[in-house]
């Protein structure tokens, strides 16, 4: 694959939209080339238009059901040739209609090590279990929550005093690496998941 034509989603402050942006954005014939979001006031749509990229809000009220909702989404992501659509701290379940259009061609980034901890607050979970390590994974999304197919995973062990900014913050750095990282694999065409099977596998170079 020459180049990859990339879509996020994102709800939330977009600090992993900003290390794509950073990382990637420009380089290589990657483009992130819409960024959409269902909160108004999401920073991540502000990123998006300070780097010159279309942004768009989907708020849920807007739309008579979920899924009329990720219609349009999909539509829209669609409408700019969108090959990869990237979750970036989207915090709303995709309907199965949109994973399927988009199969196996939306990741998402998750703050532990699946199948551990998936759902809300996994930072939270983690430090309520007891674990010693926890870490960051990068997945592609199915129709279940955070189930899909693993495509690359890192430990960040539990500080010692159970700090939960500093595991936060240390979370964070992880997934600004990892996530970048899943993106440029794809992009240069390195993985594919088994037909029949939930493994990923990454050709070396
Ligand atoms: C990340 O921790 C991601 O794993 C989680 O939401 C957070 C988003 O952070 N799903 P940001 O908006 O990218 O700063």
């Amino acid at each position: 694959m020459s180049g990859l034509r990339i879509g996020v989603l994102a709800s939330g402050t977009g600090t992993n939209l900003q290390a794509i942006l950073d990382q990637l954005h420009g380089r290589d014939g990657i483009e992130v080339v819409a960024v959409g979001s269902d909160k108004p006031e999401a920073r991540a749509l502000e990123r998006a238009r300070e780097a010159g990229i279309e942004a768009e809000v989907f708020p849920r009220d807007a739309h008579p059901s979920r899924e009329a909702r990720d219609l349009a989404i999909a539509d829209w992501l669609e409408g700019r040739r969108v090959e990869l659509v990237v979750l970036a701290g989207y915090m709303q379940l995709l309907s199965p209609e949109f994973v399927r259009r988009f199969a196996d061609r939306v990741l998402n980034v998750h703050p532990a090590l699946l199948p551990s901890f998936p759902g809300l607050d996994a930072i939270g979970q983690a430090l309520g279990h007891g674990v010693r390590i926890t870490g960051v994974t990068v997945h592609f999304v199915d129709e279940g929550v955070d189930t899909g197919p693993i495509l690359l995973q890192r430990p960040v062990p539990i500080p010692p005093d159970r700090d939960r900014a500093a595991l936060e913050e240390a979370i964070h750095a992880t997934e600004h690496v990892l996530l970048p990282e899943a993106v440029r694999l794809i992009a240069a065409g390195r993985v594919s998941i088994q037909p029949g099977s939930r493994l990923v596998r990454i050709a070396s170079e």
